[in-house]
C-alpha cells in the first residue's frame, strides 16, 4: 500500500476513505513544526495538507513523494518551482468554496460598513446608555460602489451578490474577464488606481504571489476615500498590516474587515486596539458543507493522483499538470 500523510486533523470519515487505499499517518493535533513535517513526509507517496509549507527542503527529503493535496484553493504554501523540479504534483480545492467564501466576504464588508462588531462590543461592555442620533454612523452598502480586486471565481460570486444591493461594480484583475461575464455582472474594468479611488467598499479576492505582497500599502490606502471600507478575504501579506493599522487609526479609510493576516495566527496585535476593524480567524470557507466538500475534494485529488479510485491518474484539480505527463 502507498503511504500518505494527513498533516492536519480533518473529518474522520474522510480519513477512513483514505484508509481504503493507503497506509495513513494522520496528525490529530496542532500543525506540525517544519522539522517534524519534513520527517513525517520523508517516506510518503503523498500528503493531504492545509497551508503547511511544502519547501524545496521538504521535497529533497521525500524521494517517493508524487503529490501534495492542499485543502484550500490558495496554494502559496507550495514552492511551485521546487514541486516542478521534483516532478511532484500539487492540487487544490477550487470552486466548492466559492459561494461560502463570497457570503463571508459580504458579511465582513457589511459588518465593517455598518460597524456591527464595534457596536456589539460597546453593548457587551455595558456602555449603552441612551439612543443617540450619531451613534455608530456607518457607510451605506445599498446603492454604493463595490470594488473587487481579483475577479476570479470568488470575486465573480461576490459581484453577483452586488446586484441585489443595487451596487455599481468596478474591478481590477491581471487580465480582463470575458465580455459576457462583465455583462452578466454589470462590472466595469478599471485601473488599480481608479479602483482605489472610486470604490466605496473594496474587497480583496486575489491569490497571493511574491509580486502582490503589500499591493495595498500606505500609498494605496491614502488614495482611497475616507468613507471607504477595505475587506480582505484573500491572503495575509497582500495588505501591509502595519500601514492599515495606521490608516484605520488616522481615519484615512473608515473601516476594515479582515479574515487573513500577515504571519497568522501570530497577527499584528496592534489590531486589537483599533476599534474600526472586524477581525476573524481565517474562516471564510468555514461552513460544515463547504469544509466537507473541500476535504472530500482534497481526498479525491490525492487518491486519483496516486493511481487509485474511479479517477485513477486523472485528479480533478492539478495545479501543475505538466508533471503528470513526465
Ligand atoms: C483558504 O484560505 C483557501 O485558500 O481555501
Amino acid at each position: 500500500m502507498k503511504k500518505v500523510l494527513v498533516a492536519r486533523p480533518i473529518f474522520p470519515d474522510v480519513i477512513e476513505r483514505l484508509r481504503q487505499y493507503f497506509e495513513v499517518d494522520a496528525n490529530p493535533g496542532a500543525p506540525l513544526a517544519a522539522d517534524e513535517f519534513a520527517r513525517r513526509m520523508a517516506d510518503r507517496d503523498g500528503a493531504l495538507l492545509a497551508g503547511d509549507p511544502v519547501t524545496a527542503k521538504v521535497l529533497e527529503g521525500a524521494p517517493n513523494l508524487k503529490v501534495v493535496s492542499n485543502m484550500a484553493v490558495g496554494y502559496n504554501n507550495f514552492d511551485m518551482q521546487a514541486l516542478n523540479a521534483h516532478g511532484v504534483l500539487g492540487t487544490n480545492t477550487p470552486d466548492v468554496l466559492n459561494e461560502s467564501t463570497a457570503d463571508f466576504g459580504w458579511a465582513l464588508m457589511m459588518a465593517a460598513a455598518r460597524r456591527i462588531a464595534e457596536s456589539e462590543h460597546f453593548l457587551r461592555a455595558g456602555k449603552w446608555g441612551t439612543w443617540s442620533y450619531d451613534a455608530f454612523l456607518g457607510t451605506d452598502v445599498y446603492g454604493a460602489t463595490l470594488g473587487v480586486l481579483g475577479m476570479g471565481r470568488i470575486g465573480q460570486a461576490l459581484a453577483r451578490r452586488a446586484r441585489g444591493f443595487n451596487m455599481r461594480v468596478i474591478y481590477h484583475n491581471r487580465s480582463r474577464v470575458a465580455p459576457e461575464i462583465e455583462a452578466e455582472l454589470n462590472a466595469e474594468y478599471v485601473s488599480k488606481a481608479d479602483l482605489l479611488k472610486r470604490a466605496d467598499h473594496l474587497v480583496l479576492v486575489l491569490p497571493y504571489t511574491a509580486e502582490n505582497r503589500h499591493t495595498i500599502g500606505a500609498a494605496e490606502l491614502a488614495s482611497m476615500q475616507p468613507t471607504a471600507t477595505l475587506t480582505n478575504i484573500a491572503r495575509g501579506g497582500i495588505v501591509d498590516d502595519a500601514a492599515l493599522i495606521q490608516a484605520l487609526r488616522n481615519k484615512t479609510i473608515a473601516a476594515a474587515g479582515l479574515d487573513v493576516f500577515e504571519g497568522e495566527p501570530n497577527f499584528n496585535r496592534d489590531f486589537l486596539t483599533v476599534p474600526n476593524v472586524v477581525l476573524t480567524p481565517h474562516i471564510a470557507s468555514a461552513t460544515e458543507s463547504t469544509r466537507r466538500a473541500m476535504a472530500n475534494l482534497a481526498a479525491d485529488n490525492l487518491i486519483a493522483a496516486l493511481g487509485e479510485g474511479p479517477r485513477a491518474g486523472n485528479p480533478p484539480n492539478p495545479i501543475n499538470p505538466e508533471v503528470l505527463k513526465k
